[in-house]
Formats: structure tokens, sequence, C-alpha cells
């Protein structure tokens, strides 16, 4: 900007004033702005001059200068407040769009992982007996002989023994087929009463096909009070399939034969495909066979130490692969433990 030769006069003041504005608005850049400041508000800019030259002016025109100095130096440093925010405000829409994020989108990197079919109804069955005040306890899947098959009151010549083929290993110990032997173990550590669920792995010698696999899952459960019933039995295993399957189940029980419960029963639910109509699921009975359970025979209680005159209990046994194959509608046991991801990432 040039430097003023006539001594300042309000016309001049206008002038500047007006091309400074001028040069403000048209400024592309930052740096184009400060040069604008510099020159003209700047310590040795053309106001500074003009204020020097005051004190030449007449007094009658001193203050009128002065009033006119003072507002063009106001006026343009808001003009310069606001071009400058403008700058501001279009570099941060640039960086903004640069940087846009959308988090709702998966986030990069190997996708996360789920958790198996089995594990979540293991979950489901697990909240279920916690929130009706059982404990969950863990049994070893390398057994002994004796509470895989002893303390369950299957002695050695017992002819159900051959009822599940089991996997021996070197000293005599197996690979547990039932989770059963964790009642033994549940009773051996707590003092009745006692409410226990047990869920796990077991293991069985068996020809591998669509229904069968020689390592499935299981879920124990016992409860060991004083004159339980089978009625008590009923309620908890229809809470149970209530909850599990999400709807009301009728439940009917038939005899069934387990060496460790006195009487022993076989669990059906109606179907829940053709609410017993009926049909290929439940093979035309209208019902479906779900558990085996009974009322605990009182040889396994004096084993175990607790006195069958005081106390007595129910067990059952549920297949928890079975139940997860059930409700996701699985039709191939070997799918579960194929490791196959376009299987495993359904659930
Ligand atoms: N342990 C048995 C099996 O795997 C199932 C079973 C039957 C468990 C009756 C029980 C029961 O607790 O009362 O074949």
């Amino acid at each position: 900007m040039e430097l003023p030769t006539k001594l300042v006069n309000l016309s001049l003041i206008q002038q500047l004033r007006e091309d400074a504005l001028a040069r403000i608005a048209s400024a592309e850049t930052k740096d184009a702005l400060e040069a604008v400041r510099v020159e003209v508000l700047g310590r040795k800019g053309a106001l500074a001059s003009f204020s020097k030259e005051m004190g030449r002016l007449a007094p009658e025109e001193r203050a009128e200068a002065g009033k006119k100095l003072n507002a063009a130096k106001q006026e343009l440093e808001t003009a310069l407040e606001q071009r400058l925010a403008v700058f501001e405000q279009e570099a941060l829409g640039r960086r903004l769009d640069a940087e846009w994020l959308d988090l709702t989108l998966p986030a990069p990197g190997p996708r996360p992982g789920s958790l198996h079919p089995v594990t979540l109804i293991q979950r489901e069955v697990e909240d279920l007996f916690l929130s009706l005040g059982f404990r969950v306890l863990d049994g070893p899947e390398v057994e002994t002989e004796y509470h895989n098959f002893d303390a369950l009151n299957i002695p050695p010549h017992h002819p159900a023994r051959d009822m599940q083929d089991t996997f021996w290993l070197d000293g005599g110990r197996l690979l547990r087929t039932h989770t059963s032997p964790v009642q033994v173990r549940g009773m051996e550590q707590f003092r009745p009463p006692l409410r226990m669920i047990a869920p796990g792995r077991v293991f069985r010698n068996e020809e591998v096909d669509a229904s069968h696999e020689h390592t499935f899952y299981q879920v124990e459960g016992m409860m060991i009070d004083r004159d339980v019933s089978v009625a008590h039995l009923i309620y908890f295993m229809q809470t149970l399939l209530r909850r599990i399957f999400r709807s009301d189940v009728t439940v009917r029980l038939r005899p069934g034969y387990f060496p460790f419960v006195e009487p022993g029963f076989e669990l059906d639910i109606r179907c829940l495909i053709c609410d017993g109509e009926g049909c290929p699921v439940c093979k035309q009975s209208g019902w479906v066979e779900l558990m085996p359970c009974g009322l605990v025979h009182p040889n396994v209680l004096r084993m175990s130490g607790v006195d069958p005159e005081e106390w007595n209990g129910f067990a059952f046994g549920l297949g928890l692969t079975r139940l997860a194959m059930m409700r996701y509608g699985i039709d191939d046991i070997r799918l579960l433990q194929s490791g196959d991801l376009r299987f495993l990432r359904q659930f």
C-alpha cells in the first residue's frame, strides 16, 4: 500500500479504508490477510503513520480526523477477524471432509468372532439355574472308573457299563462318558442341601454319523434336599424348557432305566413343530424325547456320604449338543466340531 504523501485528511482516511476493505474481501489466503494487517494496522503501517501526522493538523480538523481514524481502525480490525474466521471455518470443513469416519461401519482388521451355538445354549442354561439358586460345577474330563461308574450304582459286572462304549486310558482311568460323575463330586465336596448343575464335554467310542459324535456336551443337574418329589423335578424341567424354547411346553414322563435313579424317567416334550399333531421331526408321535431324569437312588446318596433317610433329590442329564441342534435347526451333529467358518459365522 502506498504511503500517503499528502498530509492526512478525511478523504485519505476514507480511501485507505476502502482500499483495505477491498483487499481483505478479496484475500484468498491467510498470508494475504496478514500482509494487509501489517501494512495497514501494523506498528509501522498506514494508520500508524496517519496517527503520527495528527499533531500537525489544525485543532478543528484533528477531532474529526481522529474519530474517523479510530472508526476505520476498528472497522478494519473487525473485517480482518471475520475474514480470518471464514478461512478457519473452511479449513475445518476440509479437515472434517478428509477425516470423515463412519462409526457404524464394521471395524477394519479381523472380523470379531462369535460364540459357538453350544456355548450360547450352555450360558442360557447356566444363567437360568444360577437364578434358581443352583451352583455351576466343573468336573474332570479324565475320570476315575469309580466316579464314572461305581459311585453311580453301576458295579463292574453290571450291563449298564456296556450301554456306553468307553475310551479307556492307561492306568484304569477313562474319558468320562457322561456328566453324572459330577453329581458324585458335588456331594463329596458340599453337604446337602445342594443344588448344582455341571455342563461339560463327554466322550463315547462311537461310530460318527449325522446324529452321533464321539465328543459332545451334556448338562447334569441335581437337587438334594428334604422331601424332594417328582413334582419338583417336573417344575424345574418345565421352567428350563420354557426358557430354552421361549414358549410354553407340555412335558410327559415315561419310565426309563438308569442305575443311579429310582424311579427313572424319560422326559418328553410335546413336539413344538407340529404341536403334537405328528410330523417328521417327532416321527409322527407328537412327542420328542428330551432328557432322562429321576429321583437319586439311595445307594448313590449313601456312597457319597449322604443319609438317604434324611435327604433325597432329583437328577437329570440334558444333552446340550442335542438341545443346540433343536434350537438352531442344525441337522448334522458333525457341523458343530467341523471348525467350518461358514457354519460358525451364522451365530
Ligand atoms: N448320564 C446319563 C447318560 O448320559 C443320563 C442321565 C440319566 C443323567 C438319568 C441323569 C439321570 O442325571 O437322572 O446316559
